[in-house]
């Protein structure tokens, strides 16, 4: 029984972990099997650095892997409204994919700072401090050589009442990526047996910072590398967004979504209105959207359904803001298994707080100081109708 069990699990079993308990209901018969986090070698940086790759499985037939490189979700296995499986977010097979330009931050945690600040400069209690500049004349994501995507966590896999996980946890040094600060960061992935997949962030510094933490993943809930996410239908719980200028800045202003493409309070295609925004490499939904909740507390932002698959995917968070991306900058790319990532193929659902918050007195902010705990929650919950 023990070697049958194993043969089932294989796949899931690992060399770490304390043992997770699933109830498996086989040949009849409903049999109590252990699962752990499978922990692998995932290959090197180019800077030699070892990658290790964590396998987490529920019992509703969901597999989900992360790496250790940006603290990155690289794989959900979710079953469709058949009961067929699909990876749904994006990803590479090896570390080089992930190092290579074709990777638009797909499913990494983004930081310090997620999303653009105007100029690559912000002032903090009366000191000015410059940041690369690395999409036009701003700042986006962190950095360019060791933002949250791109440095090598320690990940740690455990077990819980609530399912399994891996804890990731990466110290920024003072000065790193132009921000002050020493920067303590940890980022808690849990898959759930409902098929949430629950990221919990926490993070701590020694001297005033900006701090804004995303994960970037990026859906097609027909499978990734489906050809369009134009066919999907989004909810916003979102009566306001933030405008942009043409470098995607916010201009400040809390607009009404009523009467425009980004009213999104009823379902409607995501490709139903997008090209009134424009059309070609850039063009499309990019945008932050002030979720309707500000309380801090967890609550509904967004929901996607796939009348293809029947997947539908729920996201919750505690944050202020959702940065609604459609893929706009996707070009082609050839990703996990030899699959295509087209214009418009992925979207993306960033919980976060506003963009370039440094410079907007109006949007909540993100500043951190010696003594606080930044604490951000966002689940995604894959089902199937
Ligand atoms: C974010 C930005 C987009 C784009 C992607 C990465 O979501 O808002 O403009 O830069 O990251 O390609």
């Amino acid at each position: 029984m023990h070697s049958q069990r194993r043969s089932i699990l294989g796949s899931f079993m690992g060399r770490r972990c304390r043992l997770s308990v699933l109830i498996l209901a086989w040949g009849g018969l409903t049999a109590e099997v252990s699962a752990e986090v499978k922990v692998s070698d995932f290959g090197k940086t180019a800077d030699g650095t070892p990658v290790e790759e964590f396998t987490l499985a529920n019992s509703s037939g969901s597999i989900v892997k992360l790496i250790s490189r940006g603290a990155t979700l690289k794989e959900w296995h979710v079953p469709d409204k058949s009961g067929k499986m699909a990876d749904v977010v994006f990803g590479f097979d090896d570390v080089a994919g992930y190092e290579s330009p074709a990777n638009g931050y797909f499913g990494c945690t983004a930081g310090r700072v997620a999303n653009r600040i105007a100029g690559g400069k912000f002032s903090l209690d009366s000191k000015e401090y410059t940041l690369a500049t690395n999409d036009g004349p701003n700042a986006l994501h962190g950095g360019v050589q060791r933002s949250f995507d791109k440095v090598v966590w320690k990940g740690t896999p455990f077990e819980s009442a609530d399912g399994e996980g891996v804890v990731f946890t990466y110290t920024s040094p003072d000065g790193e990526e132009g921000y002050p600060g020493t920067l303590a960061a940890k980022v808690t992935y849990t898959l759930t047996d409902k098929n949430e997949l629950r990221i919990d962030y926490e993070a701590t510094t020694d001297q005033a910072s900006p701090v804004n933490l995303t994960n970037h993943a990026y859906f097609n809930l027909s499978g990734a590398g489906s050809p369009t996410i134009n066919n999907h239908e989004l909810m916003l719980a979102a009566d306001h967004y933030t405008p942009v200028d043409s470098t995607l800045i916010p201009t400040g202003e809390i607009a009404p979504v009523a009467g425009t493409p980004f009213d999104f309070r009823q379902f409607h295609a995501i490709g139903e209105r997008v090209d009134q925004l424009g059309t070609g490499t850039g063009a499309g939904y990019d945008h932050n959207f002030v979720l309707n909740n500000q309380d801090g507390k967890l609550a509904l932002a967004a929901k996607v359904r796939d009348p293809n698959s029947g997947r539908v995917l729920a996201v919750y968070t505690t944050e202020p803001g959702i940065q609604f991306y459609g893929g706009n900058f996707l070009t082609g790319a050839i990703a996990k298994g030899g699959k295509k990532y087209d214009y418009r193929s992925g979207f993306c659902l960033e919980t976060q707080h506003f963009p370039d918050a440094v410079h907007q007195k109006n949007f909540p902010s993100v500043i951190l100081r010696s003594g606080e705990t930044y604490r951000h929650t966002c689940i995604y919950q894959i089902t199937s109708d």
